[in-house]
Parts: structure tokens; C-alpha cells; sequence
């Protein structure tokens, strides 16, 4: 059975009084029945391992260098991520891959150095607006997952998260076939790669534009673990709404 996981992208969003924030989802869910995982900026990071220690709730960076030290002036490695208190890293965020023009080798270089940190990497693939018009969704989500995610990977370490650009923080969101489609393809995928053991025990998250309120029809889609949520998790009253229909799939 692969345990939910309901996971916050706070992004580039929060400062210290943000930590109020994880203090009120702790008190919300002391022992929660999926996994929960924040992911804040790097400079709350210690602090929001601290605020969250002996809950069931865990922290996690947003990216991490594919080294594990040297001169790379603002770059965080994946053991420094570690030593901060994170036990997962969100890798290949489409924000990152056109921020940061990172390629998909990039992003299955950084996934081998979390891993071999000891992280979950939760790699993230998506199609623009243009590409899903085009009718090439799959395409682009197959060259994704060949081009990004390592060959050490396993259902321990592994997570994908399919991530629409066009959802992303739009208030749009795919149909549940649409959804469904997908998620079966990125399972048959995995499958047929890995083998069936590995490929059915990675879990599948769901991310763009989640809200309370859409959360649990989303959570019915067939091959969807749980959702990747960037706006609704920076308060844990919206934050919560979804974690609790997560609990009820
Ligand atoms: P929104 O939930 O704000 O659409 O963001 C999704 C996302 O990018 C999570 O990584």
C-alpha cells in the first residue's frame, strides 16, 4: 500500500512569522494518518524541522545542487538540506526549469545527489498550455520522467509529481480524466521501467491549484497519492482542508 501524502511548495513565501503557520498544523494534525510535508524556503528550514519535531509532519527543501560541497556560491547541497532536519527535496519544479533553465539531466543529477544524501526526491513533470493543445501531454511527460528521474530510484525514494503548467497558481485545473490519464500513464511508465515491485510503490502526486474544495474529488482520481500544493499551503486553515480529505480517501 503506498502511504498519501499530502505536500506545501511554500516557494519563495515566508519569513519567521510564517512559522506560525506549521505551529497551528501541528496542532491541528498531532499524529495524521497520511504522510505531511512542508516544504519551505531554505531560510526557515532549520527552524520549521524544529517547530515540527515529534509530530508526525516533516519538513523539505525545494532544490539542492547535484554536488555534495565545493564553490558554488548560494547553492545548497542535498546534505545540507539533511542537516537542516529535511527528509525530501522537491527536484525539476517547473518554476525551477524555466527560472533557472535547468534541463531535465540537470534535474536527474540533482535527484541522484539527494538520494544518495538519503532524501526523497519528489520529481516534478508537466506540460505547457501550447503542448497540451497540441495534443502531446504524454510525450512531454514521458520525456520528462526518461530524462529526470535516476536509475537508483525506488519506491522509498522516489515520488513524482505531475504538475500542469497551465494549473499552476491559475485557479485552472485539468478534468479528473485528464488527471487520471496521466497519472495511469506515469504509472505504467514507471512500471515498465522499474519493473512492477518498484513501479507500483512510487507514489503520484497531484499539483496545481488544489484548494480545500477541489481536494477531494481530485483525491478519487485513480493512481493519485496525494497532491503537491503551493498557495493553500502557506495557511493551515486551507492547508488543513486538504490534509483532512486526503485522511477521508
Ligand atoms: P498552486 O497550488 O499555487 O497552484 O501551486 C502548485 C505548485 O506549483 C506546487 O508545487
Amino acid at each position: 500500500m503506498r502511504r498519501k501524502l499530502a505536500a506545501g511548495n511554500w516557494k519563495m513565501n515566508g519569513t519567521t512569522a510564517a512559522l506560525s503557520e506549521l505551529e497551528a498544523l501541528t496542532r491541528a494534525f498531532p499524529s495524521p494518518t497520511v504522510d505531511v510535508l512542508i516544504c519551505p524556503p531554505a531560510t526557515l528550514l532549520h527552524r520549521a524541522a524544529e517547530a515540527v519535531r515529534g509530530t508526525g509532519i516533516t519538513v523539505g527543501g525545494q532544490d539542492c545542487h547535484a554536488a555534495t560541497s565545493g564553490a558554488h556560491t548560494g547553492d545548497i547541497s542535498a546534505d545540507m538540506l539533511v542537516d537542516a532536519g529535511a527528509n525530501t527535496v522537491i527536484l525539476g519544479h517547473s518554476e525551477r526549469r524555466e527560472d533557472h533553465d535547468e534541463q531535465n539531466e540537470d534535474v536527474r543529477a540533482k535527484a541522484r545527489g539527494a538520494m544518495d544524501a538519503g532524501l526523497k526526491a519528489i520529481i516534478c513533470v508537466g506540460e505547457s498550455l501550447e503542448q497540451r493543445e497540441a495534443a502531446n501531454t504524454l510525450e512531454i511527460i514521458g520525456g520528462q520522467m526518461s530524462g529526470s528521474i535516476p536509475d537508483q530510484s525506488t519506491g522509498e525514494n522516489l515520488i513524482v509529481a505531475y504538475e500542469p503548467i497551465w494549473a499552476i497558481g491559475t485557479g485552472k485545473v485539468p478534468t479528473l480524466n485528464e488527471i487520471g490519464e496521466v497519472h495511469d500513464f506515469i504509472r505504467a511508465r514507471l512500471e515498465r521501467r522499474f519493473g512492477e515491485g518498484v513501479g507500483r510503490s512510487v507514489r503520484l502526486l497531484y499539483g496545481g491549484s488544489v484548494k480545500p474544495s477541489n481536494a477531494a474529488e481530485i483525491f478519487g482520481v485513480s493512481n493519485v497519492d496525494g497532491a503537491l500544493v503551493g498557495g493553500a499551503s502557506l495557511k493551515a486553515a486551507d492547508f488543513s482542508g486538504i490534509v483532512e480529505a486526503l485522511e477521508k480517501t
